[in-house]
């Protein structure tokens, strides 16, 4: 496990929460499948993280759009620059196949981004936004 519901912080918007723990969930199972060298399951899992990511970041967006939150583009803005990483992993992993790559973008990149990222950013929108 690299990360732990517990490490997650909580925002003012259950939706948001609940993105944030499905995609935890998807995340741990990705690391596992790396440390565990199957690569069937990183292929399932690099598709369904592709997805979430997307999901999550869209479905923000489009709350931040309703509400007409003023840091909108700064925040999409950040998850813009999430989303290329991740697609770059992805171009990466279908020509290496790098499982060490994977897990160590998990642990050094993406979770620290996240939880910096829900902190800084999810956290205030959440708060304009309400639940
Ligand atoms: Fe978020
Ligand atoms: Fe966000």
């Amino acid at each position: 496990m690299v990360i732990k519901r517990a490490d997650l912080p909580q925002v003012a918007n259950s939706i948001m929460n609940a993105l944030h723990e499905d995609e935890i969930e998807i995340i741990n199972e990705l690391y596992e499948a790396c440390q565990k060298g199957n690569m069937e399951r990183i292929d399932e899992l690099m598709e369904l993280l592709l997805y979430d990511i997307e999901e999550h970041f869209l479905t923000e967006e489009e709350l931040m759009r309703e509400a007409e939150f003023f840091a909108y583009p700064m925040h999409k803005a950040e998850h813009d620059g999430m989303r290329k990483e991740v697609k770059a992993l992805m171009e990466s992993w279908k020509k290496n196949r790098e499982a060490q790559e994977i897990s160590n973008f998990i642990k050094d990149r993406l979770v620290p981004w996240l939880i910096l990222h829900i902190a800084r950013w999810d956290s205030t929108t959440a708060i304009h936004l309400g639940d």
